[in-house]
């Protein structure tokens, strides 16, 4: 995607406000991925410490900016909690395509609440961002993962055998896709907008 000077795409849902990263969000997020829980299926380390959590941080603020990616940090509206993270690890200008990954404070999970913001933040990648496919990827034994990713229209597209090195084994990745042409999306499922007037 474009290095840009449009406006981060701030997004509101029924339940959540899906709003850009800042270095203040860096204590918070590491309580969230101090759960064991929320690191085992993913490639974030375990418990990570101070600077680890900072680093991640500074990754979440560039990406937006760098033209790289997008993070948003997921707060329920009505506490203002910060109750999780979603974003586009990349994007590919050439194919049009981008990556999202997320996680959840197990406090939140089982109400639908990560398939909120998963909707939200795919009608974004393809109408703010202009991106034909979006995939995601979940190891086996996810399967929470698996059906948020169903219920927002990916499609499960096969296993890479041994695809990624990382807690010192090799993963399997179970892959998703979902193209822009795949379903149209109904005005229900459409996220309220703040700055994403063009969306
Ligand atoms: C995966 C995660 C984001 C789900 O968030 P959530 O808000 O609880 O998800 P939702 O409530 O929107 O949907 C979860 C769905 O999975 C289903 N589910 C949950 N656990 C399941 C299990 N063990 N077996 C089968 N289905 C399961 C739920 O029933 C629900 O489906 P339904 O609405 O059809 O009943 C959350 O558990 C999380 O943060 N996990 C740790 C981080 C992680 O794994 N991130 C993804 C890395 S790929």
């Amino acid at each position: 995607m474009p290095k840009t000077v449009r406006p981060f795409p701030t997004l509101a849902t029924g339940r959540l406000s899906l709003r850009a990263a800042t270095l203040a969000d860096a204590a918070a997020f590491r309580d969230i991925l101090s759960v064991p829980e929320v690191t085992r299926f993913s490639n974030w380390p375990d418990r990570p410490g101070k600077a680890a959590a900072e680093r991640a941080m500074r990754w979440m603020c560039k990406a937006y900016p760098s033209g790289k990616g997008c993070a948003w940090m997921i707060e329920e509206r009505e506490s203002r909690r910060l109750v999780g993270a979603i974003r586009f690890n990349w994007f590919v200008k050439k194919s049009k395509s981008g990556e999202i990954g997320y996680e959840l404070h197990p406090d939140f999970w089982g109400r639908g609440l990560m398939t909120e913001a998963a909707l939200a933040v795919v009608i974004c990648g393809h109408r703010y961002f202009g991106l034909n496919r979006i995939e995601a990827w979940t190891l086996p034994g996810n399967p929470g993962s698996d059906r948020v990713l169903e219920k927002a229209g990916f499609r499960y597209e096969g296993t890479l055998r041994q695809k990624a090195w990382f807690k010192d084994a090799f993963h399997d990745f179970r892959m998703f896709g979902r193209l822009a042409g795949d379903h149209a999306v109904s005005s229900r499922q459409l996220p309220l907008r703040d700055a994403t007037k063009t969306m």
